[in-house]
């Protein structure tokens, strides 16, 4: 059995996704180790409560951003975290904390990386007027949304499009994107050459 642990910050649907998929052994050998956030009041730790999954609350308020992640990591290795999923967490990690888990911390974006990094992505897009966007899940590494790229999947955008309406597609194809990628990466037939997956 591989042990998740997942790190968000909000409302948590892409974790509930990952959760459902977990439950319907959609993800097989995987469970959910523990749910921690860095915001007392996120959705998704009450998600992970009425699911019954053990959960943690790390503040961040008045630590370095190194000190903040040695208390994630210790909660992390208490559950014997085998792998990282970021999941709406909305803090850099430390160069730290990414050697911790080498090719074992994921994370979820909502755009054709490398199109669109950093905050608000969706509406980056469309602002743009591409007429395709999506979703990407990487392995992060020590840059801003930059690692090796797992599974992306596109979506067009319509003429009838808001920037809400996109948003909500593109979050439908997330909650696909990201279970698929740790099936892919727990399934070990990959490995990882330079920027590629390839198969073994
Ligand atoms: C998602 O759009 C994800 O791609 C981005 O943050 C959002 C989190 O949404 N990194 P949720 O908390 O999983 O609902």
């Amino acid at each position: 059995m591989k042990n998740l642990g997942i790190l968000l910050s909000g409302r948590g649907s892409n974790f509930e996704a990952i959760a459902a998929n977990v439950n319907a052994g959609r993800i097989p050998g995987a469970r959910i180790a523990v749910v921690i956030s860095n915001k007392p009041d996120a959705g998704g730790i009450a998600t992970a409560q009425k699911l019954g999954l053990p959960t943690q609350v790390i503040p961040s308020r008045g630590k370095s951003r190194e000190e903040h992640d040695r208390e994630i990591v210790a909660a992390l290795r208490a559950h014997q975290v085998d792998l990282v999923c970021l999941a709406g967490y909305m803090r850099l990690l430390s160069p730290w904390f990414v050697q911790q888990y080498p090719h074992r911390i994921l994370n979820i974006h909502p755009s054709l990386l490398p199109a669109f990094p950093g905050l608000e992505a969706q509406q980056q897009a469309f602002a743009y007027g591409v007429k395709v966007s999506g979703c990407t899940v990487h392995f992060v590494d020590e840059e801003l949304d930059h690692g090796a790229i797992i599974v992306q999947k596109a979506v067009p955008v319509l003429d009838s499009d808001d920037e809400h309406s996109l948003a909500l597609r593109i979050l439908e194809q997330e909650h696909l994107a990201y279970s698929e990628a740790i099936r892919l990466v727990l399934d070990g037939s990959y490995q990882v050459v330079g920027r590629r997956l390839q198969k073994r």
